[in-house]
């Protein structure tokens, strides 16, 4: 298991009637581990509720950590317990940072952010102007009044580099995708993290990109991987380590019979969309279904990683490297 900070939350700011800024450090005012631009923490609420959220400050800044959170309409407990509880001054436990977003080198890069969706590019848009590199970053919101960080936007150097949109509700309104990402290109990099209808829009808009070229961030689950589950079949794994061999059963994960095993298998979102479960294959590699949301084609095939949580085998033994 990786450490967990203990923090001291700083400040809590209200940003529009839903969303808040919150600004964690350490409690006796010394650096914290380094994070880059794209990286989530874990926050560790009461029992086992556990949500990740991106660091949205700049990764030069060694002393805070920069979170916005958006009070979820549909909340499963996590934005609703930190706008009931978290106040400055209270200690809180955070993961160290995790980075499934990283950026990557480009002669452009174009980041789309759907309303909460944009903390992790306004992260990354301070590094890339830091770098002089080039960048267009669009802003989809509901409406202004739904759009955080605008005062904090508007006193960057790169302001002027930032689009709003205000979609009202409709992930297609304001912004064409369609035009912005017509015609691959190989010098561009795409960034996109926000709600499902937005990533499926920029997904559907960028299907004749590599996809190399195009990046997600989900925090929910991707609704592709979501169907599968109906499919669920029984499957085996062994444990390279100690040659054990368990059976999972078709409404069982891997990580939860592993867990209950007593094996030490990492979980947080148990989704697929935070990588704390990220495990090597050794066998079988060809029988994985992998169903999260970030993995990349390079990460599954050639390093052979799988998540735990939620990702299964179409039907032969899986062989861990536990
Ligand atoms: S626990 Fe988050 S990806 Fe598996």
């Amino acid at each position: 298991m990786s450490e967990t900070l203990t923090l001291t939350v700083d400040s809590v700011t209200e940003e529009t009637g839903r969303i808040r800024a919150i600004v964690l450090s350490d409690p006796s005012g010394g650096e914290l581990p380094p994070f880059e631009a794209g990286s989530h923490i874990d926050v560790h609420m009461t029992g086992d509720l556990v949500r990740q959220y991106s660091l949205m400050g700049d990764p030069e800044d060694r002393k805070h950590y920069r979170l916005g959170v958006l009070l979820e309409e549909e909340s499963r407990g996590g934005s609703q317990w930190i706008f009931d509880h978290m106040t400055p001054g209270m200690t809180l436990a955070v993961s160290q940072p995790r980075n499934n977003f990283p950026l990557h080198p480009a002669k452009h890069s174009i980041l789309i952010g759907g309303g909460i969706g944009v903390t992790p590019l306004l992260s990354m848009a301070r590094v890339l102007d830091r770098r002089g590199d080039d960048f267009t970053l669009y802003y989809l919101t509901r409406g202004r009044e739904q759009t955080a960080f605008l005062d904090e936007i508007g006193e960057t150097a790169w302001a002027d580099q930032v689009k709003c949109y205000h979609r009202g509700g409709d992930p297609k309104r304001g912004l064409d995708l369609d035009a912005l990402l017509k015609g691959p290109r190989a010098d561009t990099q795409v960034y996109c993290c926000g709600p499902t209808g937005l990533m499926t829009a920029v997904r559907d808009a960028s299907a004749a990109w590599d996809p190399h070229n195009v990046h997600f961030e989900w925090f929910s689950v991707d609704p592709e991987m979501e169907a599968k589950a109906a499919d669920n079949a029984g499957f085996e794994v062994e444990i390279k380590s100690t040659g054990q061999v368990f059976t999972i059963g078709p409404d069982e994960s891997i990580a939860d019979v592993l867990q209950d095993a007593g094996l030490p298998v990492e979980t947080s979102c148990c989704e697929g969309v935070c990588g704390a479960c990220i495990t090597p294959v050794l066998a079988g590699m060809d029988e994985i279904d992998h169903r999260d949301s970030i993995l990349t084609d390079e990460e599954r095939d050639e390093e052979g990683l799988m998540t735990l949580c939620c990702s299964r085998s179409k039907g032969g033994r899986l062989v861990l490297d536990l």
